[in-house]
């Protein structure tokens, strides 16, 4: 029997995650393969966290703090905002998810650079909205462009800041003129996941529109500089009027107990914090230095990934590091058919992806 799917289900593509270390060694027999395909913390997970988690283990009985409180007032003490304004979530991509449930419908359009974080898609689709992609101009999101495109269908705009793939950072300028030109009735989502990494001075920040007239959401995430995402945490910063219509649609229980405990002792790890942030800076500058002198082009990145082109088919080039045991992204799935996105590992990671670039291209 045919079920009564609509059709706007029956044509989404699933998520392809980065493929996991485990699955490219057993494969192909690898013993010492590298993951550099899914932005994650090379350092591994806060060692407070990890304490933090061990303790918060011996009550696994107990279902988690519904809204996460003690997590939420940390969370609003460090930022200076009230819990209010705060909604947690298993990984952000929990919040993006409340996002389309409480604003989308079918026929709603949705306004949002292109490419960007394939995920944004799939949760549009599945309401039975429609993603209207305003392309890119060289690696940078064109916020004149996607005002232009911000119609009496459009209920929510995504922008990514820094950009995901390309790495490259919006202007405070250029966001404040963006704010002030969107109509009252279209929330804004500032997509902050590789916020920590930001080191521009002036660069804006998602709280400085939580009191516009806007309705601007700011998205968050532990995945990245926190290195915990294999426990699904993340948040959003919104005026509290808009954070409880998200409580209405969340799952009572979206975050575990693990990662709420956990999520406390990485904030207050802010040791290991700056060691990421300085590793990243650091192995940055040295990939600059690398890709250059292959002669490969990619954008200066404000986060922990690059975006580089290997002047080859991507999937090839995907496949050959595959070989030589290192996991990138290819972006083909992006709509750029030449490039590879690899974030920042350790240093010995790097040179294994400068040596295997060299051997492959
Ligand atoms: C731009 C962007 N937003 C959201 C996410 C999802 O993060 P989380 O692990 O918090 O769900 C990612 C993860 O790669 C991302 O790159």
């Amino acid at each position: 029997m045919k079920l009564p799917v609509p059709e706007y289900i029956l044509s989404l593509k699933p998520y392809v995650a980065g493929k996991p270390i485990e699955e490219l060694e057993r494969e192909f027999g690898i013993k010492d393969a590298v993951k550099l395909a899914s932005n994650e913390n090379p350092l591994g997970p806060s060692p407070m966290a990890l304490a933090a988690i061990r303790q918060t283990a011996e009550n696994l009985h107990r279902y988690p703090n519904s809204g996460s409180y003690d997590l939420c007032h940390h969370l609003a003490g460090l930022l200076g905002i009230g819990c209010e304004n705060i909604v947690l979530g298993n990984g952000s991509d929990d919040l993006i998810t409340m996002l389309a449930r409480v604003l989308l419908q079918p026929g709603d359009e949705v306004v949002l650079p292109e490419p960007s974080f394939l995920f944004y898609e799939i949760v549009i689709r599945s309401a039975g909205a429609l993603p209207v992609g305003i392309p890119l101009k060289s690696g940078v999101t064109d916020l004149d462009g996607m005002l232009a495109h911000i119609g009496p269908k459009t209920r929510l705009v995504f922008v990514t800041n820094p950009h995901n793939p390309t790495g490259t950072l919006i202007t405070r300028q250029a966001l404040d003129a963006f704010v002030e030109g969107l109509p009252a009735n279209v929330v804004l989502v500032v997509d902050e996941a590789y916020f920590e990494f930001v080191n521009e001075r002036n660069s804006p920040n998602s709280l400085d529109y939580l009191n516009s007239d806007k309705t601007v959401v700011g998205l968050r995430t532990f995945s990245k500089a926190y290195g915990l995402a294999g426990l699904r945490i993340g948040y959003g910063l919104m005026p509290d009027h808009f954070a409880e219509l998200l409580h209405r649609v969340r799952q009572p229980f979206n975050v575990n107990s693990l990662a709420q405990a956990a999520a406390i002792a990485a904030l207050k790890d802010q040791e290991f914090l700056q060691k990421t942030v300085q590793l990243v800076s650091a192995e940055l500058a040295f990939l600059y230095r690398a890709l250059d002198e292959i002669g490969l082009k990619y954008y200066r990145s404000s986060a922990n990934f690059l975006l580089i082109n290997v002047k080859k088919n991507a999937d090839d080039v995907f496949r050959d590091l595959l070989k030589e045991g290192i996991i990138v992204r290819s972006m083909t799935s992006y709509g750029y058919v030449d490039c590879i996105r690899a974030n920042v590992g350790l240093h010995s990671e790097n040179v294994r992806l400068v040596t295997a670039l060299n051997k492959v291209l």
